[in-house]
């Protein structure tokens, strides 16, 4: 099979949010790639810089001027050359120059087109033989914080469900949208103003407090874990750097009229935890307190403590919270890095250490379905991915199709810990 890069072009499209973006196509001599970038609303301030000054029509330019010149001739089945080489060419820590969201869809639609020169799927490709493990998916049903424009959702930035008993993915991604739909029904019923609006992420936006939230939530997963026979558990993202005032030291919960310390927000996150049975936490503190990460993580059994902004999908970062035992659990988003191998390391690096790798979507996201390849390629046991919209349902899909094509070989991952 020839690899061999023969064209590579950049256009601007635009993500769910209507957003501009930049999409990246790669030819090879036998084969085709092609990725979009997605795009975060709460993001981490250690990610990387998503686009040269200038936006997406200055990524565009640069990646025409810049990148394909250097790629094209290159052989695509060298990932980790593609992705030096952008690396290179951009020369600062975090791509500043020619766009972290270039760098991801030069990268991505690189690796598919390797897998499609060479007649395989992306997650055989990359994967090989011993990929076959299907992540569970982990679905937004009610969203608040900036997901809301702090406006009149929760506090709490994501609630979210995790069906971690279900014996295939169908099985899981049938629990989640039944789930999803019993809530919108009881929303309904708090809220007489609610009319079916969703956020980017296709969850609720309602005019619900916390607990109310908490309330419709778990009662629904309970009813779904009756009706499916598994365990449906309850999440949350707290997305817990938007609620931290750090002038003051204190999370601000806008809707509940209440400040918390760090030493509050450690003790209400354990009460949700065990009032709930929440199965998983998000965020749960801001960026930087790696040490109340690592108590929380101490204090707690059978529930995932998953760092995102605290970890921006990179590797460093993820060795400091290792040493300190900050978490259990880590979001992987592609475009926090910038390319594949990055974040491909950073999932090794998190396998090894006992975290578990979350695959996720952003908020702002396209119709690529990559993740959902990427999640079965790199052995990641969750995928975060939302329940409905048309954005989230192409991965979930996906995902589908993959566990339809592995047949008998098909099996859901493990999670050790719930
Ligand atoms: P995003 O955040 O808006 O940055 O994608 C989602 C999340 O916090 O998980
Ligand atoms: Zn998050």
């Amino acid at each position: 099979m020839s690899t061999v890069i023969e064209d590579l072009i950049a256009r601007k499209v635009f993500n769910n949010r209507g957003e501009e973006t930049v999409e990246v196509d790669i030819i090879t001599t036998e084969g085709f790639g092609r990725a979009s970038a997605p795009a975060g609303k709460s993001r981490g301030k250690n990610e990387v810089t998503y686009y040269p000054q200038g936006g997406v029509d200055q990524a565009v330019k640069k990646v025409e001027e810049l990148v394909a010149p250097a790629i094209v001739g290159l052989n695509a089945s060298f990932q980790e050359e593609i992705d030096r080489t952008l690396h290179e060419i951009d020369g600062t820590k975090d791509f500043k120059v020619i766009g972290g969201n270039s760098a991801f869809a030069v990268s991505l639609a690189n690796s598919e087109a390797a897998a499609n020169s060479n007649g395989c799927l992306l997650f055989q490709y990359l994967g090989g033989q011993v990929a076959h493990e299907l992540p569970y998916p982990l679905g937004n049903a009610i969203s608040g914080g900036q997901h809301t424009q702090g406006k009149s959702g929760p506090d709490i930035q994501e609630f979210l469900i995790l069906p971690y008993g279900a014996e295939s993915f169908l099985e899981a991604a049938s629990a989640n949208s039944q789930i999803h739909r019993k809530i919108g029904q009881e929303l309904g019923k708090k809220d007489t103003l609610f009319c079916g609006g969703k956020s980017d992420e296709g969850a609720w936006v309602a005019n619900v407090e916390d607990e109310g939230a908490f309330e419709i939530a778990s009662k629904a997963c309970e009813e779904a874990s009756n009706d499916f026979g598994f365990e449906c558990g309850l999440c949350i993202d707290l997305a817990a750097s938007s609620l931290w005032n750090g002038k003051e030291k204190k999370y601000v919960y806008r809707r509940e009229k209440r400040k918390r310390s760090p030493g509050e927000q450690l003790d209400f996150v354990l009460e949700l935890i065990k009032k709930h049975h929440l199965a998983y936490v998000e965020d749960p503190f801001h960026e930087e307190d790696f040490e109340s990460f690592a108590e929380l993580t101490r204090k707690t059994k059978n529930c995932l403590v998953c760092g995102d902004d605290l970890f921006t999908s990179d590797r460093e970062r993820l060795a400091r919270g290792a040493k300190l035992h900050a978490g259990n659990a880590i979001i992987i988003k592609v475009n926090q890095v910038g390319t594949l191998t990055d974040a491909s390391e950073t999932v090794e690096f998190a396998k090894k250490n006992g975290f578990a790798p979350v695959m996720s979507h952003r908020s702002g996201d396209t119709c690529d379905w990559h993740i959902a390849q990427l999640a079965v390629a790199l052995g990641c046991p969750i995928i975060k991915t939302g329940i409905v919209e048309g954005a989230r349902i192409a991965k979930i899909n996906e995902l589908i199709r993959i566990e339809e094509f592995l047949g008998d070989r098909a099996k859901m991952a493990a999670l050790d810990r719930l």
